[in-house]
């Protein structure tokens, strides 16, 4: 692999129109957090930039919605984002925003350069115009019926009841967010970034000279790729933004995904301009090492439009590498700021206040690195009591309180080693160098499983030899055991700096010990013991460095979320009424009031059943998603009506023919809709 001089790290900069959560934390902060810390202690020079992602529509709404200027809500947001990551060790050399006056200055000069270059396309096209608020509309500033679902409060952009991607002119009866009238098409410039003309270098680039990045993140570029690129877009018409700097360009800002990665570079000038270096080294100089960690929904932004952007600029290097994770999914279902399905950070220490780290290691544990995964609180409190109580904290305070109690808090002096001894110092070794290769891959929930493979390692070592018992008959053996036993633990609170920096440096503390680089770790090499703290060296009274997290505090928090779940189901069941239909479109179906025959659930799926209805007119197969809420032998032989005129579907497999009336409450719970009495199978249901 080249040889770099320096890294460039950078971490998506997150939106500043809402506080973070868990599933940003354990996609993007914590593993970049986790690999600079390592870089540092390795004596890598490194900067590791971020700030707070200040424009864009989302946070003009926000805006709009509180009656306040967006600038507001981004002051809000900054300052408690920035916290939170202050608040869990993420530790930036520069945590800037996109509305500083430098960054405004390098996007508008980036944008000036490319265009100079002729790098831009300029293009008409129509968009939605709202006459009555004298303003162009966003996609989400307009509100219509989704063509595919029906649901009449779709977005321009995306219908949030069917999920389906929307492009503006496709709404059905669109209307203005702001003045709730009938938009008109208006005719509009904006300046394209031709994506198609880069397609062959980003090609031979990501797929040919960069083989070594994530399946994950290759796949998506490459599929990307395959597509075919299209010019995009990177002005919008909107007043918050930095205004295009071109004389004919009166209402028009920079997109949002235009100027945001370019807050990385100005966040570098600013620390350059604070620190006194040469910023441009570190982002112009093919020694340097350009890595961003991302989560999955920005992977084309990072891998094939700021490249693009960069080469079209023309003096800029493209990152190495861009690791970026999959999503974090909690207890099971994706992770939603609109229905407050999350784990605020803020929140969090409220409730565990002074365990950081503790989160910090379920979400590296967890990382999604390869695919999505999930964090349910179980899963915390297990690897909080089983694995950092457990392992860790127990082998840690073993160590040092019984050297407190033998030798009063001062290491003893080592008589002779013996082979074991040897043996588990070694074992040090090995599971340093396997961390390190481990990091170099970005695979940090391995490497952090090797470094409680380390405190594993004293646990296994102390149990084995005893000292307790020992002490009664061999008390100098003992000298040499706990010696080893509290190199293992310096040890520990080196390596365990880049993932949980709070115990490292409560351990560090505990030890009495400055400071270490990396290169510090090791057991035993070129025939002597590695003596990270030497005999005769004092160290502090320890206090417990976990606590075991009861069955209560866990249960609180699943309240919470069952809390949320019940407002969520509320909400959505509160629908409104729909639109209006005619008699004639009602009388098009043929509801009719049947029995159930057969009900079996289906194999591998949860919701689905397998009914055999009795029509009155025939017998046929329904695939009904009510496996959840019926067990087949309690609905064999109930009255249900059906609409049988349904389009036969294929459901896994089978044809369903009709479908099942069912009621279903604010919590999701389905009933049947039936005759009040036995009645005819056929009859006609109007
Ligand atoms: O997805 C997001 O949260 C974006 N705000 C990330 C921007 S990353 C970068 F380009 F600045
Ligand atoms: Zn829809």
């Amino acid at each position: 692999m080249k040889e770099f001089k320096r890294y460039m790290i950078t971490a998506a900069l997150p939106y500043a129109n809402g506080p973070i959560h868990i599933g940003h934390l354990a996609g993007v902060y914590i593993p970049a957090d986790i690999y600079v810390r390592y870089l540092r202690m390795r004596g890598t020079d490194v900067k590791f930039v971020c700030g707070s992602d200040e424009h864009g529509v989302p946070i003009t709404i926000k805006a709009r919605n509180e009656n306040v200027l967006p600038q507001v809500i981004v002051d809000r947001y900054h300052e408690i984002i920035k916290k939170s990551f202050t608040d869990f060790g993420i530790h930036f050399d520069k945590y800037s925003r996109t509305t500083s006056k430098v960054h405004f200055k390098m996007a508008s000069d980036i944008f000036t350069t490319i265009n100079d270059k002729n790098g831009f396309v300029e293009k008409e096209s129509e968009q939605y115009y709202d006459e009555n608020a004298n303003q162009y509309l966003a996609d989400r500033y307009i509100t219509g019926t989704c063509p595919h679902c029906g649901n009449e409060k779709a977005y321009g952009d995306q219908c949030e009841k069917c999920g389906t991607t929307l492009n503006a002119l496709d709404l059905i009866n669109p209307q203005s967010v702001l003045s709730g009238s009938k938009p008109v098409l208006r005719k509009t410039k904006h300046w394209y970034l031709p994506l198609e003309k880069h397609e062959k270098w980003l090609r031979d680039w990501i797929v040919g000279d960069h083989k070594e990045w994530k399946v994950n993140v290759a796949g998506q570029c490459k599929s990307w790729l395959d597509m075919g690129l299209q010019p995009r877009a990177v002005s919008r018409d909107l007043d918050w933004g930095i205004p295009v700097p071109l004389k004919d360009a009166d209402g028009k800002v920079l997109y949002v995904w235009f100027d945001a990665p370019i807050g990385y570079i100005s966040a570098t000038k600013e620390l350059a301009q604070e620190q006194g270096f040469d910023w441009e080294l570190y982002w112009k100089n093919d020694d340097t090492r350009l890595i961003h960690f991302i989560g999955k929904d920005n992977i084309v932004f990072h891998c094939i439009v700021f490249p693009a952007m960069l080469k079209a600029e023309g003096s800029y290097i493209l990152p190495d590498n861009v690791p970026a994770n999959e999503f974090l999914n909690l207890e099971g279902d994706k992770i939603s700021t609109s229905r407050n399905w999350a784990v605020w950070l803020h929140e969090y220490l409220l409730d565990f206040k002074d365990k950081q780290d503790v989160l910090r290691y379920t979400l590296t544990a967890n990382a999604p690195e390869t695919k999505d995964n999930d964090f349910t609180w179980k899963d915390f409190q297990d690897r909080n009591n089983n694995e950092l109580v457990a392992i860790l904290g127990n082998f840690v305070n073993r160590t040092l309180v019984l050297t407190q109690k033998y030798y009063e808090g001062v290491v003893p002096i080592p008589l002779d080693f013996k082979d074991y001894d040897i043996q588990s110092l070694k074992e040090i070794d090995a599971l340093k160098k396997s961390i390190e290769e481990s990091i170099s891959l970005f695979r940090f929930r391995e490497a952090l499983k090797l470094a409680m493979d380390m405190a594993r390692v004293g646990n296994k070592y102390l149990a084995d030899m005893e000292p307790w018992k020992l002490i009664k008959t061999d008390a100098e053996r003992v000298k040499t055991i706990m010696y080893v036993a509290l190199q293992i633990t310096a040890n520990l609170a080196i390596v365990f700096n880049p993932f949980l920096p709070f115990t490292a440096a409560r351990l560090r503390n505990f030890l009495n010990m400055d400071d270490q680089n990396w290169d510090a770790i090791g057991g035993f090499a070129n025939g002597k013991v590695n003596e990270l703290i030497k005999a005769g060296h004092k160290i502090n009274e320890p206090v417990l460095l976990f606590d075991k997290i009861e069955d209560d505090a866990i249960e609180l928090q699943k309240q919470k979320l069952a809390e949320s779940k019940k407002m969520n189901a509320a909400v959505s069941s509160v629908q409104l009424q729909r639109e209006n239909v005619s008699y004639d479109d009602f009388s098009k179906m043929d509801i009719r009031v049947g029995k159930i025959l057969e009900a079996e659930k289906l194999a591998k799926t949860k919701k689905l059943m397998k009914l055999t209805i009795d029509t009155g007119i025939d017998k046929r197969t329904v695939v009904s998603g009510i496996a959840e809420y019926f067990e087949p032998a309690q609905i064999i032989g109930k009255q249900v009506c059906i609409l049988i005129n349904l389009e036969p579907r294929e459901i896994k497999g089978i044809t369903s023919q009709g479908m099942i009336l069912m009621a279903e409450n604010a919590e999701g719970v389905l009933t049947f809709v039936q005759p009040d009495k036995e009645f005819m199978n056929g009859a006609v249901v109007k």
